[in-house]
């Protein structure tokens, strides 16, 4: 692989004791190009300016896709890369839907591998932060028909964070729009994809205006049925059952969840993934059996949820506070993934 370093870091610009998400960028990118019916060879360069044509037919027709993974520096000073086979197999997934090429796993890992070797001191040490990773794919034909593009590019930029949500752990409030939905059967949903956090945007500007963190996603059809929270999936605590909708098609299979699901079932919780109507975990605050309720995702790892408004209820999620499941879960996935606690899954990658 071709590394072209930079002659200037700019890491000694950069605060790392109070690092927001997203807002930084590491050293370095990684480059590579598809065409004649197949990936090139990878580049990592400067990072910086990349020049395009205004006629890409992804900035038109958004056939695009993404990930986003966290590298960790652990204990022992290694770097960890959390579970990224499972973020490559998602991101071939979202290929498939968007008709953009697949890239190999060997490809993959070798890009994160070096990008993240040349840039490792920009993976922050301090606790709850980490080295967020985003590769993405994007057409690149010039071409303003509505068409699968024959060319691409592959990149990974790298970007140290801290938490996502200025919360932190502590629990955001919800509201469930009656009038926008994230995605239906047969379109986008399971994809990563800029289209479905574009149809985000505005019911969640609304929601913030109201005063709430973000949105409760019901399904399409009856809208009845909760699917996401925000960019996050869900878990619910209903009578010592740990319920999370299934993935049928609209929601995103998050990686957080399943460590999540692999968890709760190792510590013999009753983890079931089915379809939770509004109405069930109305009735289950009602009658003192909503026990917790959370998102799971890798930006924000756990994220209680404390309030939720749906029509002219509310439901207050124990009194507002975290859970000890949602902690205990939070104290376990991160633990892991700094080195603190046994890795019983083989979920580390080390450099
Ligand atoms: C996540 O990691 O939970 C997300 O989906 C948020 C990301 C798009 C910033």
């Amino acid at each position: 692989m071709e590394i072209i370093k930079t002659y200037r870091s700019r890491r000694d610009q950069v605060n790392f004791e109070s690092l927001g998400f997203g807002e930084v960028f590491s050293d370095h990118m990684l480059t590579m190009e598809y065409k004649d019916g197949r990936w090139g060879s990878p580049q990592i360069v400067p990072y910086g300016k990349i020049e395009i044509y205004p006629s890409i037919c992804s900035l038109h027709y958004g056939q695009i896709v993404f990930e986003g993974l966290k590298a960790f520096y652990t204990q022992k000073g290694a770097i960890n890369i959390f579970r990224p086979e499972k973020y490559h197999e998602r991101m071939n997934l979202s290929c498939r839907r968007l008709c953009i090429p697949e890239l190999s796993l060997a490809l993959f890992m070798e890009g994160l591998k070096e990008l993240i070797t040349v840039d490792k001191e920009w993976a922050p040490r301090k606790r709850g932060y980490s080295l967020y990773i985003r590769p993405f794919i994007f057409a690149t034909d010039s071409f303003l028909g509505v068409k699968v593009s024959e060319t691409y590019r592959y990149m990974i930029i790298t970007s140290p964070v801290g938490a996502y949500y200025k919360e932190g752990i502590n629990p955001v409030k919800l509201i469930t729009p009656v009038e926008y939905i994230r995605a239906a059967k047969g379109g986008l949903g399971a994809a990563k994809t800029p289209a479905n956090y574009a149809a985000t945007l505005l019911p969640a500007e609304e929601a913030k205006k109201k005063g709430f963190t973000q949105v409760l996603w019901l399904d399409g059809v009856e809208r009845k049925y909760i699917e996401e929270v925000g960019t996050m999936n869900i878990f619910f605590l209903i009578n010592e059952e740990l319920i999370t909708p299934p993935l049928e098609g609209t929601i995103l299979g998050g990686v957080t969840r399943d460590t999540t699901i692999h968890l709760a079932k190792e510590w013999k919780i009753n983890v079931t993934e089915r379809r939770v109507s509004i109405d069930e975990v109305l009735l289950a605050s009602k009658k003192g059996s909503l026990a917790e309720v959370f998102g799971t995702g890798t930006a924000a790892v756990i994220s209680p949820v404390g309030e939720i408004q749906y029509g002219g209820e509310r439901i207050i999620i124990n009194k507002g506070r975290i859970g000890s499941l949602s902690q205990r879960l939070y104290d376990e996935i991160t633990g892991i993934q700094y080195g603190e606690r046994p890795d019983n899954f083989r979920w580390c990658y080390l450099i």
